[in-house]
């Protein structure tokens, strides 16, 4: 007999619990908890399966995988090098940022390629795409939209026929109809997925689902999904202004430390192959507290620049700000100021900002802080010819990084004249020419030089 139970699901990140609760104990979310029903059966003697023999590993066949690409290499670069086929993606997002854009971009692309494409859309109607594909560019006839709120449908759909690629926009409005709760709770949005990566598996086809971030917590979020999931792809970006950076979060089938770089145009958008040139754009000239870094995204360089601002406190606390970087780590810095250079810090307001709206986790932008700091403390300009990197310790010492050499490389390709450099990382750097190389063991040495 099955039986109905009532349970209540935090819609952030999917915590159960059988009462109601303020604030949810996992992922300590204020007043996100739903009440569902979920319906519990329980088994028959007759629907027990028959006996299950293991495979020895020795006689398994691996097939490999196939891939194939999405027409935008920023794209394929994140995936991991293209589509594999029968994989499920899971596209996450703040509402408005660009999701819908880029899977109908790829669309467009794989049909024209030949490949068939069923978009699914729960959000809007078949002429409100339309309009959006016609400012995107030309689409061939393999490019098929359904806009259903049911699984069923397109279930039934894919009885008949098989695209290559399926689009599910979003997962927070396709319902399972034998599941009772609301469409978008955690319960609905768990049960889809699990039967969208049977259908991927079993027919081996492709399929995106997007899925909306948010922060009023009455639609589960896309967390919920993640571990079920092959490839987590988050699309981030100020709404406002035009980059959007596509990241991957967890790939079965890559590196998960790849960045896709867009711009949003009014026809769609743009791949941004070269992150640093743009980053760079717009920034002032002769001015204290700015410097250049190079971090490293994946296997590429990007040069950015970092601004510092620090000023006299009207507080008796004073204020500490860090816009793309980790706080904690900010203030780090200012104590390894304070206690090995001898700058009286204490009373004074810092605010640093990583600009184009990147987010930084790189300890090798320590040293650009470092120097961002002091110049605007003492309000002299770094020159602008100059690219820094290297962690900085709390003994005042300044460390080794990785990929030295692709990042001085970077730096010389776009004109810069001169590297400060970790010291230890000096002989790796020995066969790069035309561009001034300058080691630094601590960072009192790397004041000295600006
Ligand atoms: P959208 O893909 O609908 O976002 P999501 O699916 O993640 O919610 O993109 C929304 C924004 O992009 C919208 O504010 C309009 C803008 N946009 C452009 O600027 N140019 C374009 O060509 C398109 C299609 C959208
Ligand atoms: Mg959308």
């Amino acid at each position: 007999m099955a039986k109905e139970k009532q349970v209540f699901f935090c819609q952030e990140c999917g915590f159960e619990s059988s009462k109601w609760m303020g604030q949810c104990p996992s992922c300590k979310g204020w007043n996100t908890f739903c009440e569902e029903k979920i319906t519990v059966g329980t088994r028959k003697q007759s629907d027990r399966r028959a006996f299950v023999v293991p495979t020895s590993i020795l006689e398994v066949v691996s097939e490999g995988e196939t891939r194939f690409s999405t027409g935008l290499e920023e794209l394929n670069r994140v995936l991991g090098g293209g589509i594999v086929s029968g994989s499920l993606v899971l596209v996450g997002g703040d509402p408005g940022i660009g999701k819908s854009t880029i899977l109908l971009q790829m669309c467009r692309n794989l049909a024209q390629q030949g490949q068939k494409v069923l978009y699914v859309s729960g959000e809007e109607s078949l002429s409100q795409i339309k309009m959006r594909a016609e400012r995107i560019g030309q689409f061939t006839k393999d490019m098929l939209l359904l806009c259903v709120n049911n699984l069923e449908d397109v279930e039934e759909y894919l009885s008949k026929d098989k695209p290559k690629v399926i689009i599910i926009d979003s997962i927070q409005t396709i319902v399972a109809e034998d599941i009772s709760s609301a469409p978008g709770s955690v319960s609905q949005v768990k049960e889809v997925t699990a039967r969208l990566m049977q259908i991927a598996k079993q027919k081996n086809i492709s399929i995106f689902i997007v899925g909306h971030v948010t922060k009023e917590g009455t639609v589960a979020g896309p967390r919920n999904l993640e571990h079920m999931v092959d490839t987590v792809l988050y699309f981030e970006g100020d709404g406002k202004a035009g980059f959007r950076i596509l990241r991957a979060v967890k790939n079965r089938f890559g590196s998960t430390n790849e960045i896709g770089v867009f711009e949003m145009t009014e026809t769609g958008l743009v791949e941004v192959a070269n992150p640093s040139k743009v980053m760079l754009d717009g920034r002032a000239e002769n001015t204290s507290g700015s410097v250049a870094v190079c971090t490293m995204e994946g296997t590429r360089p990007i040069i950015l620049e970092i601004q510092a601002l620090v000023c006299q406190t009207s507080f008796n606390i004073p204020r500490r700000t860090s816009v793309g970087f980790d706080y904690n780590r900010v203030n780090l810095l200012l104590a390894v100021l304070e206690k090995r250079v001898g700058m009286s810090l204490a009373a004074c307001d810092a605010y640093v900002n990583i600009a184009g709206g990147m987010r930084l986790d790189d300890p090798s932008a320590d040293l650009g802080i470092v120097y961002a700091l002091v110049s605007s403390y003492r309000n002299r300009p770094v020159d602008e010819g100059l690219v820094a990197f290297g962690e900085v310790g709390l003994s005042g010492e300044v460390r080794g990084v990785s990929s030295v050499e692709q990042r001085v490389n970077e730096a010389k390709k776009l004109g810069f004249s001169t590297c400060i450099v970790p010291k230890s990382n000096l002989d790796s750097l020995k066969k790069i020419e035309g561009i001034r190389i300058i080691g630094v063991s601590n960072i009192a040495e790397a004041l000295d030089y600006i």
